[in-house]
């Protein structure tokens, strides 16, 4: 019988980064399902998960990274693995975690050279058997809720409807750019705060479904449906029309929430300095977008800055803002897909077809294993990964 194989989990090096890959609870899930977990010491505390509550979940703790990841045959990461942290590795490691694979040249090739195969939810296929391990949906679901609130906090007005002995107050009047996963649960939240929301996206199916929240649509007529049901980017000439067909609804609002995004590219400016400067005196922006670029001219991450009399505010990492939560969800997406990896691969020795890992050879066939795969066994098989390293994308189990 093969001994268990061995997941590390490792604290997150990334300033500012505070969730973890796998919470207690995922390392029950793990060891249920026959593996070991080691943890590094402190991996937890920015979510508030203690050492001892992974040792009671009986995880190994260990006192730095280098212990942690020895002979483990796969890493979890939240944010990609440093080049440091995978020159600790052993050859052939399978890591699991965000990865952006156009990024940074360094580590891609870190990654090529320790014969690792790298699987990020960045790239995750939005099929329904892959709703569990989903960690787009389930942050964006956090950074939704957290960047609601974040406009609640920051607006000097109620954002309900109130009647008061000192007279009535009228409800907020909140504008949610983008409605994918963040903009529905910022619809929800805000108009559970009791917000009159409205809501802009360019693609058609988000009228209903801000309409379902409680949200009026605003229609532009600017549609840019793209493949898998995402957006795609617009013609300056489209961008141009929206932002002359939003500029009377943004000055109206005392809150817009921005969460557009077009996957691999640079969030689209929706907001121009001169349409914030026309909003009423107190009100705010929050960008959600901001790490990707900002969907406002004026973002800047992680800072407030005052356009006219109106404050924008670029939210940094907004998931990471509610870190116990986030983890919470991430670690079960985390194990989701680890699950599936281990279900399908074969230890056979020595490996048949290239695509070995730590693992055993992956089941390239499943659609969901081949949509995720940035690397495998140090050979690019995304194309944008492949390109930042500068060779041919790899063909891997026939899928590409
Ligand atoms: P995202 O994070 O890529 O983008 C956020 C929103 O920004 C999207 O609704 C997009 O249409 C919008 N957007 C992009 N450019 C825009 C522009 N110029 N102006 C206004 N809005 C703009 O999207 P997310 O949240 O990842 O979801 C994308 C799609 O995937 C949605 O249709 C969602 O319903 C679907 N989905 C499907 C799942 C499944 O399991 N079947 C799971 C999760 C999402």
């Amino acid at each position: 019988m093969n001994s268990p194989m061995k997941v590390a989990v490792t604290a997150e090096t990334l300033a500012g980064e505070s969730r973890v890959a796998v919470t207690p609870e995922g390392v029950k899930a793990l060891i249920g399902a026959g593996w070991e977990v080691s943890v590094e010491t402190g991996a937890g505390d920015g979510a508030f998960f203690a050492d001892s509550d992974y040792e009671a979940a009986g995880a190994q703790i260990t006192d730095d990274a280098r212990s942690c990841l020895s002979g483990a045959a796969l890493l979890a990461t939240v944010q990609p693995a440093s080049r440091n942290l995978v020159s600790m590795a052993d050859r052939g490691i399978v890591t699991v975690g965000f990865f952006d694979p156009g990024g940074p040249l360094e580590v891609l090739q870190a990654l090529a050279d320790a014969e690792a195969t790298v699987f990020s939810f960045d790239l995750l296929p939005r099929i329904s058997r892959a709703q569990s391990m989903d960690a787009l949906s389930s942050q964006a679901t956090v950074s939704g809720y957290r960047a609601a609130l974040e406009t609640a906090g920051r607006l000097g007005r109620f954002f309900p409807m109130l009647m008061t002995a000192a007279g009535t107050i009228p409800p907020a009047r909140v504008l949610v750019m983008g409605v994918g996963v963040a903009g529905l649960q910022a619809i929800a939240t805000a108009r559970r705060l009791g917000a009159a929301v409205r809501a802009y996206d360019v693609r058609a199916a988000a009228k209903e479904e801000a309409e379902s929240l409680g949200a009026k649509f605003v229609d532009t007529g600017i549609r840019a449906e793209g493949a898998g049901g995402y957006a795609r980017e617009l013609t300056p000439e489209q961008l141009a029309a929206a932002q002359d067909a939003l500029a009377g609804e943004v000055a109206r609002s005392d809150a817009v929430i921005t969460t557009a995004a077009v996957p691999g590219r640079r969030a689209p400016i929706l907001l121009t300095a001169a349409m914030v400067e026309r909003m009423p005196p107190g009100s705010i922006v929050v960008d959600m977008a901001a790490d990707s670029g900002g969907n406002c001219e004026a973002t800047v991450s992680g800072r407030e800055v005052l356009v006219g009399r109106a404050t924008v505010f670029g939210m940094a990492n907004p998931a990471s803002t509610m870190p116990t939560h986030a983890s919470v969800l991430y670690s079960r997406n985390v194990v989701s897909l680890i699950r599936l990896l281990h279900s399908g691969a074969k230890r056979t020795e020595p490996p048949t077809d290239g695509a070995a890992t730590g693992l055993g050879n992956l089941d390239f066939d499943d659609e969901i294993v081949a949509g995720a795969c940035v690397i495998a066994g140090g050979r690019p098989v995304n194309p944008r990964a492949a390109q930042t390293l500068g060779v041919q994308p790899d063909t891997i189990g026939g899928r590409r």
